[in-house]
């Protein structure tokens, strides 16, 4: 492998930020991956769009066939968002024996099994590490870090948006609706809000956490789901003063064969970890039966901090490509049993 080039799918906070970084971050990237790597195409839905971005206007494209059939591109990202639309050019893209890095965990969360299966076919990576939790590595902590434990608890704020919300609601005395505009502002909601605000975005993330850490298939159907949108900054004020934060938290719990996974508004002690934990950071503590407790913190949602989960799996990637063992360790177990489940 003499070098990689890239197709991006998407050029929104995510996409230029990840065009920030591999164009930024050129020597890290040489050193830590032996060769260059650069971008050679970025799908767009506007090609006449002002952008923050500074990309040369040949690379932009607004046909996906321009990505996906590229004879010269190994790699495709995508963070376009949605499902369909990305569901098909990622198909398209790993029956092309393309690589695919992606941030969508609506798609990741429903359609898991076909992707990382049809990945595997094809002897491709499929990674999606910033579909969790932004730029914390967590879903490699889960795969890799973790994989010899028994994991029987996992509890976190896993939604950027709802926790600046109830930060700015508490801390600034601003009303929900001036909050959320602030996050959509700063690029940490998502293109509808609504799954961030009624916990369907950390359902998400939760049913893929819980499907790694305990080695079976949740999906989001089985994640008991209850937003923030009828919070109010009276509520948070009457929890301050008896000493409590309210936060949107994400449980996971396995006892024997039973898994319970719930997202819920919730009230903490201010001494609790998970109170401390504030604006569009993310936290997750993971209880596993050998190593015990520990807890993973950092950025949950933006445009670097989740560029850097999205370029840290590119790293992945070319490692795989220059040793020759790609699409060998994509099917995590539990995404196995999804797949025969629906081929049953
Ligand atoms: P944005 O809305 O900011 O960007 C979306 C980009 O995709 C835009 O460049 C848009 O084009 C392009 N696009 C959308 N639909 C199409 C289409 N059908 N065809 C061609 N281009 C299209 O989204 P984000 O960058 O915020 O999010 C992208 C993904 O990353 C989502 O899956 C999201 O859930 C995930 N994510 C986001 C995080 C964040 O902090 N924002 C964090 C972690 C994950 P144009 O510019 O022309 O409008
Ligand atoms: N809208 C998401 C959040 C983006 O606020 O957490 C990161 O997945």
């Amino acid at each position: 492998v003499e070098n990689v080039s890239v197709g991006l799918l998407g050029l929104g906070t995510v996409g230029s930020g990840v065009v920030r970084m591999v164009e930024g971050h050129q020597e890290e990237l040489l050193h830590r991956v032996g060769c260059p790597v650069y971008i050679e195409k970025v799908l767009v839905q506007n090609l006449e769009k002002e952008r923050a971005c500074v990309i040369k206007p040949e690379l932009l494209t607004s046909s996906a066939e321009d990505v996906v059939n590229h004879p010269d591109i190994d790699v495709v990202i995508e963070v376009i968002g949605g499902i369909e639309q990305a569901r098909e050019y990622i198909l398209q893209a790993l029956n092309n024996k393309k690589h695919v890095i992606t941030a969508n965990k609506d798609l990741m969360a429903l359609h898991g099994a076909e992707l990382l299966s049809t990945a595997e076919k094809n002897g491709c990576d499929l990674f999606y590490e910033a579909s969790v939790a932004g730029g914390i590595p967590i879903i490699r902590t889960l795969v890799d870090g973790l994989a010899s434990d028994r994991i029987t608890k996992m509890m976190g704020i896993v939604n950027g948006t709802t926790n600046y919300i109830l930060t700015k609601m508490d801390k600034q005395n601003l009303t929900f609706e001036e909050v959320l505009k602030e996050a959509q502002e700063l690029g940490y909601a998502e293109s509808d809000p609504t799954s961030d605000v009624e916990g369907i975005d950390a359902a998400r993330k939760m049913a893929i956490l819980a499907s790694l850490g305990f080695s079976m298939n949740i999906h989001l159907d089985d994640v008991e789901v209850k937003g923030i949108s009828n919070i109010t900054s009276e509520d948070l004020e009457y929890a301050r003063q008896f000493g409590y934060s309210m936060k949107l938290i994400g449980n996971a719990r396995k006892d024997g064969g039973k898994v319970e996974v719930s997202v819920e508004p919730t009230l903490l002690p201010d001494t609790h970890p998970l109170a401390s934990v504030q604006n569009e950071n993310n936290a997750v503590y993971i209880y596993g039966e050998a190593v015990g407790e520990t807890m993973f913190f950092g950025p949950g949602a933006g445009q670097l901090p989740t560029a850097t989960s999205i370029v840290s799996d590119l790293v992945a990637v070319v490692r795989n490509m220059r040793l020759g063992v790609n699409g060998k360790s994509v099917v995590a177990p539990q995404f196995e049993k999804q797949l025969k489940q629906a081929e049953e």
